[in-house]
């Protein structure tokens, strides 16, 4: 099974309705949505949110992009997974919004998006992207369609040296963590803050603001519940522009 039909199976066996989905996607996007709108408010303050073009990066069911829809933003939602797509379209038309919807794998050298972007944001996709050239072709993709001064906003996980690896699962050399689902399959991948910061500028950013959250703890996987958050890797949100050629 490979990762797409894996988040494509997760959400094509939602049981419940948009309302309680809502709710759901509301709730947990709260903090990083306030990070975003505090983001836009700092380092984009020339444009107004009515209109302004918003895409969210592996967005599921688009909570992050929702807050940033009631503002006045204009919201594209990009995913791997159709139904994750669909559910959000559900959730975003019980409040009147129409998010434009792209169904595509961030990780491929070819996807192109239909317009740029003044604000784009990621809630935990990057960790989702594994391998080196994966990764690279995602934030190229993020750099070509941010406008002139646009930011791309982020949070991601990053490791801190000690991780709980629960049994089911393997961490190698390249903070890969793996999977058995049968076999053996690469599900996320948790880099060292240092090994981040160096990447995003190797792929072309500005990095304008940069934060480790060290009290701030990660579960993985639902199979890491439970244990001390000491041991959970720890949190950066970002701030990226591109660099000026
Ligand atoms: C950890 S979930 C986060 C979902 C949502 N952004 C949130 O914060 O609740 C990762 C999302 O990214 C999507 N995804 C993972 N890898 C992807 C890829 N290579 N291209 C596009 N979407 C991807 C998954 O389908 C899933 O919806």
């Amino acid at each position: 099974m490979s990762l797409q039909e894996y988040y494509e199976d997760c959400y094509k066996s939602e049981r419940r309705g948009p309302t309680d989905m809502v709710e759901d996607a509301v709730y947990t996007s709260k903090g990083l949505a306030n990070y975003a709108i505090e983001s836009k408010i700092k380092f984009l303050s020339s444009k107004d949110w009515q209109g302004l073009k918003v895409l969210e990066m592996g967005s599921g069911r688009g909570g992050l992009g929702l807050h940033l829809a009631r503002m006045g933003a204009d919201v594209s939602l990009v995913d791997f997974s159709p139904s994750a797509l669909e559910q959000a379209s559900q959730v975003y038309s019980l409040e009147g919004f129409k998010p434009n919807l792209v169904v595509a794998d961030v990780g491929h050298p070819d996807v192109a998006l239909p317009e740029n972007y003044d604000l784009i944001v990621d809630s935990h996709l990057l960790h989702c992207v594994i391998s080196d050239p994966e990764r690279l072709s995602y934030l190229q993709l993020v750099r070509e369609h941010l406008t002139p001064n646009g930011i791309f906003v982020a949070e991601t996980m990053v490791h801190r040296k000690k991780l709980f690896i629960p049994d089911g699962f393997m961490f190698d050399q390249k903070n890969t963590l793996w999977q058995m689902f049968g076999e053996w399959k690469p599900v996320r991948r948790i880099l060292d803050s240092l090994d981040l910061e160096q990447e995003l500028n190797t792929a072309g950013f500005n990095i304008t603001y940069f934060m480790y959250y060290a009290n701030y703890a990660f579960i993985p996987h639902k199979n890491f519940m439970e244990i001390p958050s000491e041991i959970f890797p720890a949190a950066v949100r970002m701030v990226l522009q591109k660099k000026r050629s």
